[in-house]
């Protein structure tokens, strides 16, 4: 029995195989139009209805095979789920039976999986733009379909568009089709969850970057991001090394607008990336890494539903971290780890420590997925595996068995009880009874449904974490002085980007600087006006935690050229927890909120209005 509690699909009953897209992209009136195909298979015998998820979609018409025509209903709206599409069958189906249904649909203004940009909003500033984001459940707010992870499909696409159209597929052509329309096709010959369907158009011009990497962008900015993710080649090549042969032919990268709400999206073929990562010292590219991780560990191998969320995102964290470990250097890995671990603390108080969605594997019956949505799958679910690989006697042992999980389950969804059992009999048969006795030791309660910071608490190596703490240690000793001599622009001289971000960190640890500490440590450093987005952020939020109100017109100017939740969602929170910011950001947001992805507006809009 599959099980999902975010979806209204019947997905014991039927199950799709295929999928074929057949939409215009239309510009004008801002909407996607045209029809699904879907190749469905009974599973169980006397199936006499299909129902889907759908979101918002204006559904038309649903035809059996090529001309049947069938009745739909639609539930009401759930603002969690969307809204079940009930369509009957004219005969009831038996076990095995294989079938087609043609929904025709277009997109409306409220679906929360589509964002169309005007061209004020792109860098270019002379097209309008389009893209989608279906993880975790908006997949249904782009196409009505069984909308959940527990199952995969192939897809193809038929795409009508005045400017490019790139998907998560591999592109198989594009022509001319008058009006100005172009049209491109596409074909995913591996199975994906219907998360992974992607689909971008606008004026986006290609840089191949490495022998399977395109990056895409609007022309304005593609030097620049052909520049800082050069190193995409490695990335994908220690993966291999690491796992498996990479399945998916092309590993490109979109660099999308601004308001892009996520840091990356692991789209197959077409990794979506922030232009906050354009930091032009390569030192953001860890994103490229994680998403390139995801090759293996959540496109391949994918959490059954999202109460799993951590098969994909913890995987992914520890990968990443494998990989840059190689790349970068073992110290360099530990200091992201070190990093992450602070990430998970934040987390954790922000939703509270007994807060049962601080579970690993959190009960979703009745939750939305993205108010769900934290550092704990990832960082909890690092720390768990990071655990799991020491006490069963390091690398040597489990980089092995790494590659056997990806093997035995590329191409399925998987359960936190599936990934359980097979790491006991890899272990078991591989490594004798006593790694089994090992792992039985393990406090599964505890780490797998306790709310809150892990049971235990991994030791990560120093080296370039003492400096930024130490600093840290001296400015908060120094708090009360009036005068800073003691302090130099040489402090932080030979830090990097990411030391520096963790220095802010550290200091925001202690209780709020005084206003004249706050402003002696920008004079100094020049925080205020460093443009890599890590440490803009981290400043930001420590002089909010301050109430330094200089900040406040730097923070609006932040929050407003970018729509990444995880700047903009702290700052936002932040600001409007200060006592003379807490208008400022209400209204701030309200006159911008049309810039915001749908998914990012709703969130920010639930944190302060
Ligand atoms: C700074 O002053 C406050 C209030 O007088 C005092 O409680 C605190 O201990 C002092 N901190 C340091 C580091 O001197
Ligand atoms: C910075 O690094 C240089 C070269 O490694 C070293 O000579 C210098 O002492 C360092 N400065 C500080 C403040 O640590
Ligand atoms: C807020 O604004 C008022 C009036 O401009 C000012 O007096 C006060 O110092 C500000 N700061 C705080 C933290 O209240
Ligand atoms: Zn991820």
């Amino acid at each position: 029995m599959l099980y999902d509690p975010s979806s209204y699909a019947n997905i014991n009953d039927v199950q799709t195989t295929h999928l074929h897209l057949d939409l215009t992209v239309d510009f004008t009136k801002k909407v996607l139009s045209g029809s699904v195909t879907l190749d469905l298979v009974a599973v169980v015998s006397d199936v006499s209805n299909v129902i889907l998820d759908t979101r918002h979609v204006d559904v038309r018409s649903v035809h059996y095979g090529t001309n049947t025509s069938l009745k739909f209903s639609l539930d009401p709206d759930d603002e969690r789920f969307g809204s079940a599409l009930r369509i009957a069958l004219p005969s009831s189906l038996q076990t095995g039976t294989k079938f087609k249904l043609t929904i025709g649909y277009q997109t409306t203004s409220a679906c929360t999986a589509v964002q169309w940009l005007e061209p004020s909003q792109t860098v270019g500033k002379k097209f309008p733009y389009l893209f989608t984001q279906c993880q975790a459940i908006h997949a249904r707010s782009l196409v009505p379909c069984q909308d959940s992870p527990s199952l995969k499909v192939t897809y193809s696409a038929t795409i009508r568009s005045h400017y490019r159209a790139l998907m998560s597929a591999i592109g198989t052509g594009e022509s001319e089709a008058g009006d100005g329309y172009k049209v491109y096709t596409f074909e995913q010959k591996t199975k994906i969850p219907s998360y992974l369907l992607a689909l971008a158009a606008g004026n986006l011009v290609g840089r191949q970057i490495g022998p399977r990497s395109t990056v895409w962008t609007e022309p304005e900015v593609i030097e620049s991001a052909a520049w800082e993710f050069a190193d995409t080649e490695k990335f994908v090549a220690t993966g291999e090394n690491l796992l498996t042969p990479y399945e998916w032919r092309k590993y490109d990268l979109l660099v999308l607008p601004p308001s892009f709400p996520y840091g990356g999206m692991e789209n197959p073929c077409l990794t979506y990336v922030t232009p906050t990562l354009l930091a032009g010292d390569r030192s953001l590219v860890d994103v490229v890494a994680h998403e390139i991780s995801h090759s293996w560990t959540g496109n391949l191998v994918t959490n059954a539903n999202w109460e799993h969320m951590w098969l994909n995102e913890g995987w992914t964290v520890f990968v990443e971290r494998k990989i840059v470990g190689r790349v970068e250097g073992e110290a360099y890995k530990q200091f992201r780890s070190i990093i992450g671990w602070r990430e998970l603390e934040d987390s954790i108080k922000q939703f509270g420590s007994s807060n049962p969605l601080t579970a690993l594997t959190p009960n979703l019956k009745g939750v939305d997925p993205d108010d769900s949505f934290s550092s704990v799958p990832y960082e909890k679910g690092f720390n768990f595996l990071y655990y799991i690989e020491h006490i069963v006697g390091g690398p040597k042992y489990f980089e092995p068995y790494m590659k056997a999980h990806v093997e035995n389950f590329a191409g399925k969804s998987i359960t936190t009880d599936d990934w359980k059992a097979f790491l006991f009999s890899f272990m078991e048969n591989n490594y004798g009874a006593e790694k089994r006795a090992v792992l039985e030791k393990i406090d599964w309660e505890a780490w797998l449904h306790a709310p809150g910071l892990p049971p235990v608490r991994n030791e990560f190596d120093q080296t370039l974490a003492k400096a930024c703490s130490e600093l840290a240690e001296r400015w908060d000793a120094a708090r009360n002085k009036t005068t800073f001599e003691e302090f130099s622009p040489d402090d932080v001289k030979n830090f990097s980007s990411l030391q520096k971000v963790v220095f802010i960190q550290r200091l925001s640890e202690y209780p709020p600087l005084p206003q004249n500490a706050i402003r002696e440590l920008d004079r100094l450093y020049q925080l205020t006006s460093i443009v890599n987005s890590e440490i803009r952020f981290r400043w930001q939020e420590l002089c909010l935690l301050a109430e330094y109100e200089p900040i406040f017109p730097h923070v609006v100017k932040f929050v407003t050229e970018q729509g990444r939740m995880k700047f903009v969602r702290p700052l936002y929170r932040l600001l409007n927890r200060c006592k003379n910011g807490s208008e400022l950001a209400k209204k701030t947001f309200r006159e911008h909120r049309s810039f915001y992805h749908p998914i990012a507006a709703g969130m920010i809009s639930k944190d302060i209005l």
